[in-house]
């Protein structure tokens, strides 16, 4: 059985991973993240900026993306690590974008506090009275 702190230091190892890849030369923060899915597999992104500022896309957004189109759709926990010293918690449309492969589970999100300490929040907490797949009998 897979030891399950083992398994969560290899989500926050591949999020950090991710990290270092991101393209951040105008905020200068960088984030990276770690989504696995329910086949066990884990999906890295990292943010990706563009001279036109709205265009660039969130590292979970590109996680995300990488998990769908490897063709999981089931999302069961997602390590995000932004800047040390923050406490980068997923953007509003990102908590969007988890809930939509949240199936009827509750994927948890890891984060890291200021201090290092790693927080695990609900997603369904991290947004409450979501509009979802739910909507369209999903
Ligand atoms: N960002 C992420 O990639 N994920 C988050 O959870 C928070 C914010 C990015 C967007 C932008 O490239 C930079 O961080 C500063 O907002």
């Amino acid at each position: 059985m897979r030891d399950p702190d083992a398994a969560l230091d290899e989500l926050f190892e591949t999020a950090a991973a991710a990290r270092a890849k991101a393209y951040a030369p105008y905020s200068r923060f960088r984030v990276g993240a770690a989504a696995r899915g329910a086949g066990g597999a884990i999906f890295r992104g990292a943010n990706v900026e563009n001279a036109s500022y709205p265009v660039g896309v969130c590292a979970e957004a590109v996680a995300l993306a990488a998990m769908a189109l490897a063709g999981e759709r089931r999302l069961v926990e997602i390590a995000v690590v932004g800047e040390a010293g923050t406490l980068t918690t997923p953007c509003g449309a990102c908590r969007q974008r988890i809930l939509e492969f949240a199936g009827d589970g509750d994927p948890v999100v890891h984060v890291m506090g200021p201090d290092g300490t790693r927080l695990a929040f609900s997603a369904r907490a991290l947004l409450p009275h979501a509009f979802g797949p739910a909507a369209f009998g999903r």
